[in-house]
């Protein structure tokens, strides 16, 4: 039944008072539409230099509507320069080669940022700083630095005082971590000491980062799961789990982030944003079409609860890009900002024991999962392991009779035209041989493993039934397993 107002003046009154109230609307993380837009770094000056109309634009300009709700402003990109002191660089906008430093420093005075950071603030907006960069000179020896730094960051940007803010008397929201290289060593530290400064303050400080997409994260996965973060921009491009291979369940491993997020994160309602160039010239690969991508970022939020919206690398290329920003905000709003429905278990239930060829479903744990390639092992968040997580889901799942069971699995005992097995050849997940008088079929990418010895690499499938086996042939070595971890375009 339809909402009916017995008088047009109250409905005025209430579509005034609506209105009013959505002015201006302070950011909620726990929100599945929000968009993240890095700024600082002039991404497009950077890829076309004579395109100077297009260069980066103070930050206020891109704080005009409400397609942005967080700007992580790149970077910090040293953390001890002269003087003990950290260094920022804004690009164009403000850096410490053309704008006046702090004496003794290599800090530079962007006291007009400080004024644009406090306007956007003003709209409902969050700023944060963010650290690192692919070109940063960053990293910890010890806590005690992180903590140092910690310390210079409180009083420089956040909550703390001093005499030399680069933003002046502005009070960023927060910190993010886009360190993408060198060990982890200190961070923890770091962003604990900051959260014990903020403990006492009157607003709300938020700490993110900005892993790339393989899992975990080589330089940020142990500090992820150290300290409390509230959202996490997975970097979802310049690497194999980029959007480009989003259709391949042996390369897209949101799950894997979704996971970890519900069940390992110290902060269990922490936010998985998908990360995404902003143009083709963002990032070396992932960049993808507006429907594209908005397609993937709905369906991820249909699909995974810690799901909090979409993270750009950066706000100079979505604008040049037909406002790429503004764009999938609409997509994100149109699915919905709030509330999330798990989808049902529709897939078979996981049975122990059964084989299961690539590209088969289960539900198990409150995922459906996908296998890999031919798959025979439990589902677990492992990014070597044989099954993707593909979408939470709930309620009981049809169960595994033999009419739901794969139709294309190995065949149990018919070893007609199976080679026998052969010690130098190389057999690939699925593939099947004989020994010993049985059916045997890979388990994975084997070896020189005796079927049914003690590396595990082969499933029996029984006697042979028909003995007509053939000769051992050789087979093609599969692809080598993919690990690439490139930098995007950044500085
Ligand atoms: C930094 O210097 C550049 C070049 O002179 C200038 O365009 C820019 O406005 C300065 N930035 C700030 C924040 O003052």
């Amino acid at each position: 039944m339809g909402l009916t107002f017995p008088h047009t003046s109250t409905a005025v009154w209430i579509l005034a008072a609506c209105y009013l109230v959505a002015q201006v609307v302070a950011f909620d993380n726990s929100r599945y539409d929000n968009v993240a837009v890095y700024w600082g770094q002039n991404s497009y000056g950077a890829a076309h230099g004579s395109d100077v109309a297009n260069y980066q634009k103070p930050l206020a300009f891109y704080c005009q509507d409400n397609a942005i709700d967080v700007f992580p402003i790149a970077f910090l990109n040293v953390f001890f320069g002269p003087g003990g002191v950290p260094s920022i660089n804004l690009a164009n906008t403000c850096n410490p080669t053309d704008n006046a430093t702090f004496p003794g420093t290599n800090l530079p005075q962007c006291t007009s940022v400080g004024t644009d950071i406090k306007a956007c603030q003003a709209k409902g907006k969050i700023l944060t700083l963010s650290l690192g960069g692919a070109g940063g000179s960053v990293g910890f020896q010890s806590d005690s630095q992180g903590e140092a730094l910690a310390d210079t960051v409180w009083n420089l940007f956040l909550g703390g005082s001093s005499s030399t803010r680069p933003f002046g008397d502005a009070v960023l929201d927060g910190v993010d971590l886009d360190i993408e290289g060198g060990s982890s060593t200190g961070y923890v530290a770091f962003i604990k000491r900051l959260q014990s400064h903020a403990s006492g303050a009157s607003k709300k400080y938020y700490y993110t980062a900005a892993p790339q997409c393989p899992f975990p994260d080589a330089s940020l996965g142990a500090v992820l799961s150290g300290a409390s973060f509230d959202a996490v921009y997975v970097q979802f491009y310049n690497n194999v789990c980029g959007l480009q291979n989003y259709d391949q369940a042996q390369n897209w491993d949101f799950g894997l982030w979704d996971f970890w997020a519900r069940n390992t994160s110290p902060n269990k309602n922490v936010k998985i944003y998908l990360g995404a160039p902003a143009s083709s010239t963002a990032a070396g690969t992932g960049y993808q079409p507006i429907s594209t991508l908005s397609n993937i970022a709905v369906t991820m939020r249909k699909s995974f609860p810690s799901f909090g919206g979409v993270m750009m690398w950066d706000a100079s290329q979505a604008y040049a890009n037909n406002r790429y920003d503004l764009a999938i905000k609409n997509a994100l709003v149109a699915a919905g900002g709030t509330g999330f429905t798990y989808p049902a278990c529709s897939a078979p239930a996981f049975s122990a024991g059964q084989s299961y060829t690539g590209g088969s479903k289960v539900s198990y744990n409150g995922y459906i999962w996908q296998a890999k390639f031919w798959a025979s092992s439990t589902p677990v968040n492992d990014p070597n392991g044989e099954w993707s997580a593909i979408s939470a889901c709930s309620g009981s799942a049809p169960g595994s009779s033999s009419s739901s069971a794969p139709t294309t699995g190995p065949t149990a005992g018919s070893c007609a035209n199976v080679a026998a097995w052969s010690s130098t050849s190389v057999y690939t997940g699925g593939q099947q041989v004989t020994y010993n008088g049985h059916l045997w079929t890979a388990k994975w990418w084997t070896q020189g493993d005796t079927p049914g010895g003690s590396a595990g690499a082969w499933a029996d499938n029984g006697a042979c039934s028909s003995s007509k086996s053939i000769g051992a042939k050789a087979t093609a070595a599969p692809a080598p397993k993919m690990n690439s971890r490139f930098f995007r375009l950044e500085e």
